[in-house]
């Protein structure tokens, strides 16, 4: 997979960790999601069509969604058929190894910051754990738990890794294979392998493109300069000899798929570039969007804001209420006008959330219909909303409550991992 063209555009960057606007005035990246500022001053929605070619990546059609098909023999998940997982890097690569019967392994993870993981956190792992059924593959999931700390004024080191573990089940209550999965903390994993590429990585990258790519500037601690280095070498299947076993020069060669929402992707931009310098396997990725903020398009759900988002913890009650009283509707003003001139489906918090976690596609395109000619009213639309939520909560909660400490000890210990086509089956 390797080739010589650099995928990293280097603008001069001034501030600390955040990088500049893109050119149509959008902020995306692992520290800021926000679209184009109005000019009445409200962040408009974020455009995913300008994003990918801002960030060079590529648009999954329906030509890529038929070729998944074809080669997986699966119904894409809602999230591709919905536009809602809209972007990749080489794909179209790891389908060709999968036909061939060759492995791939499976990369995402989770900065723990907080003890709240809220529902869009929730939307790239219920993705990779349906690819880890559709592929039979290996994944690692990474708990950045260093980055929590150096990326902090106040975070101690106890208070992340505390934050470790609970996240940790969440994850878990995802449905995870434990058979086909490694989870693991920096603070804990780091050396060995992992840490040979770790230096491997950071020896190629320069202040320079660290600044460009990250906005970092000479008041940027080092720490955090250092870090695209952790969070890029877990893209390397030879950090992982336990799984893949420990001839570099073949396992260097097996490429992960990385999926995780577009905010992350200047980690991998980078990591692909250092990749084809190291003759290793560059990382594919899939990227989603993101599930807007209670409040409306072009926001990004916060941890810390409470009615921002619905947390993983919130009660029936609790997920009624902040529905009904915080979730920006596409509606109008009053029911006379609603059956007039009917809702707006794109700015409908209610509605959004039902294209990120409504199964059946007939049922939502009834629904989005009915809204926009006026037959259905905000407050249907909301408690269509609400009660789809309350199950999907209900049921992690329950899954969460069978998450027991030895669970977490078995997906953390570098074991042995079983798929098929495993093509080092006695590596211990
Ligand atoms: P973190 O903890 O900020 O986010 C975890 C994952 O959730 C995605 N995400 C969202 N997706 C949809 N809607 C939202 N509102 C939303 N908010 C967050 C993030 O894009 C991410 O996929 N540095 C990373 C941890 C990490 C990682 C990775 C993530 C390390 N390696 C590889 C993805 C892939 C972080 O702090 O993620
Ligand atoms: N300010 C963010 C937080 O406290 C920091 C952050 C989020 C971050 N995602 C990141 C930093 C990814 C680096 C990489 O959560």
């Amino acid at each position: 997979m390797a080739d010589s063209t650099s995928e990293i555009p280097i603008p001069i960057r001034v501030q600390e960790n955040a990088t500049e606007p893109t050119s149509t005035g959008q902020k995306i990246d692992p520290w800021n999601v926000q679209g184009e500022i109005g000019a009445d001053g409200v962040a408009k929605a974020i455009n995913y069509n300008t994003l990918i070619e801002e960030f060079g990546t590529k648009k999954i059609l329906a030509e890529d969604l038929e070729r998944f098909e074809k080669v997986t023999g699966h119904k894409p998940h809602r999230f591709m058929r919905r536009g809602i997982v809209f972007s990749h890097r080489d794909l179209n690569l790891i389908l060709d190894r999968h036909e061939r019967g060759e492995t791939f392994f499976l990369y995402t993870g989770r900065g723990p910051s907080s003890d709240s993981m809220h529902i869009g956190h929730t939307v790239p792992f219920e993705f990779t754990k349906w690819l880890q059924e559709v592929f039979d593959v290996p994944l690692v999931i990474m708990m950045t738990d260093d980055e929590k700390f150096i990326f902090s004024e106040k975070r101690t080191i106890e208070e992340v890794m505390s934050y470790t573990a609970g996240n940790a089940k969440d994850i878990i209550a995802v449905g995870f294979d434990p058979k086909k999965t490694f989870i693991f903390s920096d603070y804990d994993y780091m050396g060995g392998a992992f840490y040979k590429n770790v230096t491997r990585m950071s020896k190629m990258i320069t202040l320079n493109t660290a600044r460009a790519v990250f906005g970092f500037n000479d008041s940027s601690c080092i720490g955090k300069i250092h870090f695209g280095a952790v969070q890029g070498a877990t893209s390397f299947a030879n950090s992982f000899p336990h799984i893949f076993g420990d001839d570099d020069s073949k396992t260097s060669q097996i490429p992960a798929m990385i999926p995780c929402a577009i905010d992350q992707d200047p980690y991998f931009r980078l990591t692909r570039d250092v990749a084809a310098r190291l003759h290793y396997a560059k990382p594919a990725l899939i990227h989603a969007r993101f599930l807007d903020a209670l409040q409306g398009p072009g926001s990004k759900m916060s941890s810390s804001v409470d009615t921002s988002a619905i947390f993983m913890y919130d009660e029936p009650n609790k997920i009624k209420n902040k529905i009904n009283k915080y979730a920006f509707s596409g509606g109008q003003d009053t029911m006379e006008e609603q059956r007039e001139k009917g809702g707006d489906t794109e700015k409908d918090v209610a509605y959004q959330y039902l294209t990120f976690f409504l199964e059946d596609d007939e049922e939502l395109e009834k629904i989005g219909n009915d809204y926009r000619t006026g037959k259905m009213l905000t407050g249907e639309l909301k408690a269509k909303c609400i009660s789809e939520l309350q199950v999907y909560v209900k049921g992690f909660q329950e899954r969460r409550a069978q998450v027991t400490d030895e669970v977490v000890a078995d997906f953390f210990s570098a074991k042995k991992l079983e798929w098929k086509g495993n093509p080092n089956p006695t590596v211990v």
